[in-house]
């Protein structure tokens, strides 16, 4: 199993230490045409994942690939514009070494946004949706392997892993902005593949209101790393077989579509 080491992180967190050398207040990762929020940072540096050491690339049409450190509304914040998935081959400790980064940069708080699949058939695309809870169907863990305590716990509660404290603030700024905000479980799975009818049918018995391909392993890394940890969905198409068969391309269209909105709900959360 290839593991991460806390040598290696310290090595990719010297290399970003330098390039982002002032204190940070919040991390962003930025889901499936999403990345636009980067370039509303002020006094911004990016660095590409592929100049920082040990660091995996992002192979994903629509997910740039770097770390963009700036202030949003005089919140200093590091973004990752583009994420790296499991499907893309990389193990789940590589998935979301990007958030041990953050961790070790000082990020305290994390804001993680997907765009998902409805599962839930009162969603309509186009939807933002907080995330309440998740259902980890990858069935890989980013924690599994050798552990390092200065990293956390190796037993890692999960009870409140979406900031009850966060949520609320989420919900009085959609209030605020008068943009609507749907709440549910976000389950997890591999992709690459899109749900079949029947999978869809299955994660709705088993409680969830969203799927995607992302997220969770992010989540989990940002508990052990003591972070609150706030997740955000953009409804971009009903689940397989509720509506028409699924393309990327919808996905991205939906994503760009609203990302005013969604820009402006995580600039007023920020
Ligand atoms: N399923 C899984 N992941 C997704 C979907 C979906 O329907 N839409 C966007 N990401």
């Amino acid at each position: 199993m290839v593991q991460i080491s806390p040598q290696e992180i310290e090595a990719a967190a010297n290399f970003l230490r330098a390039k982002v050398n002032f204190p940070l207040q919040a991390g962003i990762i930025l889901g499936s045409g999403l990345s636009a929020l980067a370039e509303r940072a002020e006094k911004s540096v990016a660095v590409p994942y592929g100049s920082i050491p040990h660091f995996p690339q992002s192979t994903v049409e629509g997910h740039t690939g770097r770390f963009v450190g700036g202030f949003i509304e005089d919140t200093s914040v590091l973004m990752m514009q583009g994420r790296v998935h499991f499907y893309e081959g990389y193990p789940m400790a590589q998935v979301a070494m990007g958030v041990r980064l953050m961790a070790a940069l000082g990020v305290r708080t994390i804001i993680l946004t997907n765009a998902a699949g409805a599962v839930n058939t009162a969603f309509t695309p186009g939807d933002f949706m907080l995330i309440q809870d998740h259902l980890n169907l990858m069935f890989q863990n980013p924690l599994i392997g050798r552990h390092y305590p200065e990293w956390g716990e190796r037993f890692v509660d999960q009870t409140d892993t979406y900031s009850p404290v966060l949520m609320s603030r989420a919900r009085g700024v959609a209030k605020a902005l008068n943009i609507p905000l749907r709440e549910g479980v976000y389950a997890g799975l591999t992709g690459p593949t899109y749900e079949t009818p029947a999978e869809i049918r299955m994660l709705r018995a088993l409680g969830a209101d969203a799927c995607g391909m992302s997220t969770v392993p992010e989540a989990i890394v940002a508990r052990q790393c003591g972070m609150r940890v706030l997740g955000i969905s953009i409804i971009t198409n009903m689940g397989a077989g509720i509506a028409s068969p699924l393309h990327h391309s919808e996905v991205v269209e939906i994503a760009e579509k609203r990302k005013g909105d969604f820009q402006n709900l995580v600039m007023g959360i920020i």
